[in-house]
């Protein structure tokens, strides 16, 4: 059996050799790993613009599918990939272990959960697959879908129900609901004494509809009913704390709204549930127990060699939510989300998002049909520098980088536009 990193260490005594001065996402000091260009961190969000080095001719607005990382998160992606080039050897990476640990601390503490329950893992689809293939299920039990899941949400689970018998239903919902019972019903109805797991998605990444999750847990919750949320496009601009939610799983990538590395991921699961679902991986550092050596949720991420450099500079991005603190990140991106919607109302465009706050969090989708749907989203960028999606009509994602100049300047894009808004 190959032997893992620590294991090795321990064999070596490697440890108290280990350079002292490595720098924690807690301290957010690069300091004795070179601090060449890292940039600051925004104190303030009027600091936000200049930490970002995207150029005012193509502006970012697709938070939804991948945010750009501020100056310092880069910088201290590259930083440590440098300093694990210029001694990739055991004994310098051993240090990378106690920065993993300090990150999920703070990851951790900002959702309001203790570390044990959350695993880094590489991204949503990854996590989510975590819980999918995870979970015991039998011939008989039922899994409740929402019908705008993402496909790692939603036909894996299909994969898994054709290979294991369990049946799936998915559940519709109404676009433009005027009281949340209206969101509610159609999974109670749905729901019957052979259902186990409810997975659906905080905020869909289609309409950009968001579920009022709390009173669904409470409704699943009384039934026995695993509740896995995909939290895409809710970690990083909604502040939230998933113990006080109650949800049972809940996954996300760092590469999105919270604005970290490329490829880092999170995988929460809840205490209780964690015995309960199996691991996707099983690689060098489990152990050689069937329950392996890790302690909590840290049994998914038994992934084989990790990029340190990337894990470590999401403790960089944890500390970025800190210091802006998680409401006010949540208070600026509701407030681009409303000044884009209203606007493109004035320009002439249909919503999918409903204007309510209550039932939208920052994707915003204008609706326009197919044939014209490449066009608009393609010339938005060419001739506007409005860097959006062609994902469920026009969907636009502004996020605290943004400033209003460009939500104006994308509402006046799509106003020159509007003749592809049919
Ligand atoms: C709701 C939702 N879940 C999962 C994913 C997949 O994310 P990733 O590609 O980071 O794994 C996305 C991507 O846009 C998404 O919107």
């Amino acid at each position: 059996m190959a032997i893992g990193r620590r294991s090795f260490l321990g064999t070596l005594g490697a440890g108290a050799a280990l350079a002292p001065a490595f720098a924690t996402a807690e301290s957010g000091s690069l300091d004795g790993v070179g601090s060449a260009a890292r940039g600051q961190l925004p104190r303030t969000l009027a600091e936000v613009r200049d930490a970002f080095v995207f150029s005012e001719s193509t502006i970012p607005m697709n938070a939804a599918n991948l945010c750009p990382s501020p100056r310092i998160v880069a910088s201290s992606v590259a930083t440590y990939t440098q300093d694990i080039n210029q001694d990739c050897s055991f004994q310098n990476r051993d240090k990378f272990q106690q920065t993993l640990e300090t990150t999920r601390r703070s990851v951790a503490a900002l959702l309001g959960v203790s570390a044990d329950t959350v695993a880094l893992v590489r991204n949503t689809s990854e996590a989510n697959n975590v819980i999918n293939n995870g979970i015991d299920l039998a011939t008989g039990d039922e899994v409740v879908l929402w019908a705008e899941n993402h496909p790692t949400n939603y036909v894996a689970w299909q994969v898994r129900a054709a290979r294991f018998d369990f049946s799936v239903k998915v559940v519709q919902l109404p676009a433009a609901p005027s009281d949340i019972q209206q969101l509610l019903d159609p999974f109670s109805n749905a729901f019957t004494a052979r259902t186990r797991v409810l997975a659906v998605s905080q905020v869909s990444n289609i309409s950009g509809l968001a579920l009022p999750l709390a009173e669904l847990v409470t409704i699943a919750h009384a039934r026995g009913i695993h509740v896995h949320v995909d939290g895409a496009q809710t970690w990083g601009i909604i502040a939230q704390d998933l113990n006080e939610l109650g949800v049972d799983s809940y996954t996300a990538s760092a590469h999105k709204w919270y604005m970290g590395p490329k490829e880092v991921g999170l995988l929460y699961v809840h205490p209780s549930a964690i015995p309960r679902i199996w691991p996707g991986v099983v690689a060098s550092g489990w152990g050689t127990s069937i329950k392996g050596d890790s302690v909590g949720a840290r049994r998914f991420e038994s992934l084989g060699q990790r990029d340190d450099a990337a894990l470590a500079a999401l403790g960089v991005a944890a500390q970025m939510h800190a210091q802006l603190g998680a409401p006010a990140i949540q208070a600026r991106a509701r407030q681009l989300a409303s000044r884009l919607k209203e606007g493109l109302l004035e320009a002439g465009a249909q919503l999918v998002t409903p204007l309510a706050a209550q039932f939208s969090a920052g994707v915003c989708v204008a609706r326009v049909e197919a044939p014209n749907r490449a066009e608009l989203f393609d010339r938005l960028y060419r001739e506007h520098g409005i860097a959006g999606a062609p994902t469920g009509g026009l969907r636009l994602c502004p996020h605290i980088y943004n400033t209003d100049e460009h939500i104006d300047r994308a509402i006046a894009g799509v106003a020159a536009l509007r003749h592809l808004l049919a």
